[in-house]
């Protein structure tokens, strides 16, 4: 699918004339990524989900990674509640697990399959890395894995099957691996399913799991996302996650990965974030490979940073006045962006005023309802 989506932004005040801007990506092929960053209460989430509406409508499929609650009802923008009640579907991970073909091994296209054990081994690589497991309850968990991926068809619950699968082995590593991953494998987070994505926004609620438990989940739905992409032939993706400070971005977890190399597999993200100084220099850098980046008001220690991100060393003093004189619902946009008629985008950072946003909830609703 090469189709040019474009995404309606806001209004740019040009003297007198207020006029419309929007991105405009094939998302096969442009790196369609946005990030938001700003203080809370500034309008992050706003705009976030009038993105997220358009490309739902315009029917790609997101999905949305729902951390901190933020995709609740009471908490999306009274305007656009109808419109996502219309497009969204809900898993509350924390009751229901989520289908899923993560423990899958690959089939690659010349006929030949991914070892179980390399899966395995990738898997807990990941599990461990954020629960600094020691290599030996590594290993143990590794081989769990690997029985519970051999036998993924009998016992589709995965969490669960690896509990027990650890249990049986009765090896003092594996008591050790099992006293110190119960907490997580407790929870029955992944059915091993056939997915069929559908357009539209599939929620994800995570935000009742404990903070670390969340990171690991977020990066084991990244990894599904970045390796089901890589295999190729799959329609464009949007993975959508609002307040974002505390995961990492570093290169070798998969929002860092696909931040980098999503592009290549249609692979985009939307991602706001109240906070960027928690972020080390090369995870900012990180944050910069989306193409689109919207900046609210800043919290006042974080100023200078956005500075960093929008400007060159001369314009730095320009651009931090204009951040802090933003207000709610205004950001600089910096990104190729179309104004008004204009047939080639501006990349210098612009003041948007993200406004209109009536147009979009009605126009996702209508669309809907027929
Ligand atoms: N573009 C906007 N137009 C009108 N009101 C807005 C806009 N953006 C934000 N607001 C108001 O500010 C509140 C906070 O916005 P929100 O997007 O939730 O902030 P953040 O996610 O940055 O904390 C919203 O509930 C809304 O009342
Ligand atoms: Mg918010």
């Amino acid at each position: 699918m090469s189709m040019l989506s474009q995404t309606y932004i806001g209004k740019y005040y040009e003297g007198n004339q207020e006029l419309s801007v929007s991105t405009k990506s094939i998302p096969g092929q442009d790196n369609d990524s946005y990030v938001i960053l700003g203080e809370s209460g500034y309008g992050k989430s706003v705009a976030a989900q009038s993105i997220v509406l358009q490309k739902a409508n315009q029917s790609y499929s997101v999905r949305s990674i729902d951390i901190h609650n933020s995709s609740a009802p009471e908490h999306l923008f009274p305007i656009f509640r109808k419109s996502f009640e219309h497009l969204s579907s809900q898993i509350d991970a924390y009751n229901t697990p989520i289908p899923t073909t993560l423990f899958e091994p690959l089939h690659y296209a010349d006929g030949t399959m991914e070892s179980p054990a390399d899966l395995s081994y990738t898997l807990s690589n990941i599990i461990a890395n954020h629960l600094r497991l020691s290599r030996s309850s590594t290993a143990v968990l590794s081989e769990a894995l690997e029985h519970a991926i051999s036998d993924r068809d009998n016992n589709p619950d995965i969490f669960p099957a690896v509990h027990k699968t650890l249990e049986g082995f009765g090896t003092k590593a594996s008591r050790n691996a099992t006293a110190h991953l119960a907490p997580l494998l407790r929870h029955n987070i992944f059915r091993h399913q056939p997915v069929n994505h559908s357009f539209g926004i599939e929620n994800i609620g995570l935000s009742k799991f404990p903070p670390l438990f969340k990171n690991v989940i977020v990066d084991l739905l990244l990894f599904d996302e970045f390796r089901t992409a890589s295999q190729g032939g799959q329609p464009p993706r949007y993975i959508y996650i609002d307040e974002m400070q505390n995961l990492s971005i570093d290169k070798d977890c998969y929002l860092g990965k696909i931040l980098t190399e999503g592009r290549k597999y249609s692979l985009n993200v939307i991602l706001a974030s109240q906070s960027i100084r928690e972020f080390n220099a090369s995870e900012r850098t990180m944050l910069c490979q989306a193409n689109h980046k919207l900046l609210f008001h800043p919290a006042l220690l974080e100023v200078k940073y956005y500075a960093e991100l929008l400007a060159s060393p001369q314009h730095r003093a320009e651009i931090s006045d204009l951040l802090r004189n933003l207000e709610v619902g205004q950001c600089v946009f910096q990104g190729p962006i179309y104004i008004g008629e204009e047939a080639k985008p501006t990349c210098a950072p612009i003041c948007v005023n993200v406004s209109h946003l009536e147009d979009i909830a009605s126009a996702s609703l209508s669309k809907s309802s027929t």
